[in-house]
């Protein structure tokens, strides 16, 4: 561990991120770490052995953004494809349009309706609770779009993501339920979007090709720890409550259990995401994986799919999306506090920040702490 300038904890897009900066800009050397067996973190993706069918690991990972140096940024390490993100709700035996648009409002209601009228009728179902302030989830949904379309399509899926009946949920959780009133299904609004041409791990494998950068995988941090030579720079992007022993207490999460079949059927939905609105059915959605790469024509007769389900996570599970109550930002806030005390590491990504962030979202965060924090120690 002595050869190094710099340590960096986990090789999601953050710590890449930063290794690539660290060796291409700075000419440092540079030793990244992950417990996992491979590079990547959340966003890594391999070829499934029987149809050659790319699966993402952790998940549907959608690449999109607003912000066009992200954009520049990544374009230096992948060409994009032209994938354009949609997703369906089966409900009752029908199939919907998502985000709620025109056409959905039309197909549920049964009738042809022009944007006034639809603006109309969602604003007459939303004024339910005639000003009265919303006071859980389910009051707020529908104060935002009405029952009939909450019922439908947001109280079952809900009900099924937190293992929480919606009355029972902090109306903050939600703050906005986007209804576009035009015929538009595109899921995404930002004006770059698309999925790596030859796929995410090839992403990494150029970010950390600069052969100042040594990567050592299945290396947990906390078993290193000790060898590692004092005043070289750490950066650390895994749980922050893990990095101090959990003395201020444990961070919630929500995890994904991820059930991965393959059909033989060449085409079992024909689309790459339908979620399950109703709450008899146990899971969230299915992901079917060959529509994410149409381009590549699969020529496989079967197919890979994923059902997720989701639940609260205990310590032993990947933890997903931060639960974020009201205790969770006090315990955030003490560890913010303590990491700020903590000479010489720098704490950043998902995991170490406590934040649901997108790829965009890491890889910007990333880059600016580069600037602020990492270039400074280093130079
Ligand atoms: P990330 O979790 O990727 O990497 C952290 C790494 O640190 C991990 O590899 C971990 O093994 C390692 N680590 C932790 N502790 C360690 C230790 N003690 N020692 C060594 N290594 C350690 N984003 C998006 O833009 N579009 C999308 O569609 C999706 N979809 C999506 C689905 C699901 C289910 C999830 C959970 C997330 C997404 N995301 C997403 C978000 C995306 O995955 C996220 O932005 C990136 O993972 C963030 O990168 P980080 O580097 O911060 O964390």
């Amino acid at each position: 561990f002595s050869n190094h300038d710099i340590i960096i904890v986990g090789a999601g897009f953050f710590g890449a991120t930063i290794a690539e900066r660290v060796a291409n800009e700075l000419g440092k050397r540079v030793l990244l770490i992950d417990r996992r067996h491979h590079i990547g973190g959340n966003a890594y993706s391999e070829n499934d052995r029987e149809t050659g069918i790319e699966v993402h690991k952790y998940g549907a990972h959608l690449f999109h953004t607003p912000n066009r140096v992200v954009w520049d940024y990544l374009n230096r390490f992948t060409q994009f494809t032209d994938y354009r993100h949609r997703v369906f709700s089966a409900h009752k035996g029908q199939v919907y349009a998502m985000p709620i648009n025109l056409g959905t409002i039309c197909q549920f209601f049964g009738r042809h309706f022009s944007p006034d009228e639809a603006r109309a009728l969602v604003a007459e179902q939303a004024a339910e609770l005639n000003g009265r302030e919303p006071q859980n989830l389910e009051e707020k949904a529908i104060s935002l779009i009405g029952r009939p379309l909450y019922e439908a399509f947001i109280r079952g899926y809900t009900a099924k993501q937190w293992q929480t009946d919606p009355r029972e949920l902090p109306e903050s959780i939600i703050t906005r339920l986007p209804v576009r009133y035009t015929f538009d299904n595109r899921y995404f609004n930002d004006p770059y979007e698309g999925l790596p041409v030859d796929g995410y791990t090839a992403i990494f494998e150029r970010m950390l090709g600069n052969p100042l950068i040594e990567t050592r995988l299945g290396t947990d941090y906390f078993d290193v720890k000790a060898q590692i030579p004092e005043g070289v720079p750490v950066v650390y992007t895994g749980p922050i409550d893990r990095y101090f022993d959990y003395r201020a207490g444990e961070l919630k999460w929500r995890t994904v259990d991820f059930a991965q079949e393959v059909l033989s059927v060449g085409d079992f939905q024909g689309t790459a995401v339908m979620n399950y609105a109703d709450e008899d059915v146990p899971y969230t959605r299915i992901l079917e994986f060959r529509h994410f790469n149409p381009e590549r024509n699969y020529q496989s007769e079967k197919t890979v799919i994923v059902k997720e389900f989701s639940r609260f996570a205990t310590r032993a599970d990947e933890p997903y999306y931060p639960i974020d109550t009201v205790e969770d930002k006090r315990t955030y806030l003490a560890y913010k506090t303590l990491a700020e005390q903590e000479k010489g590491v720098i704490f950043g990504g998902r995991l170490g920040t406590y934040r649901y962030l997108d790829m965009h979202q890491a890889i910007a965060a990333a880059l600016k702490s580069f600037e602020s924090e990492v270039r400074p120690a280093l130079t």
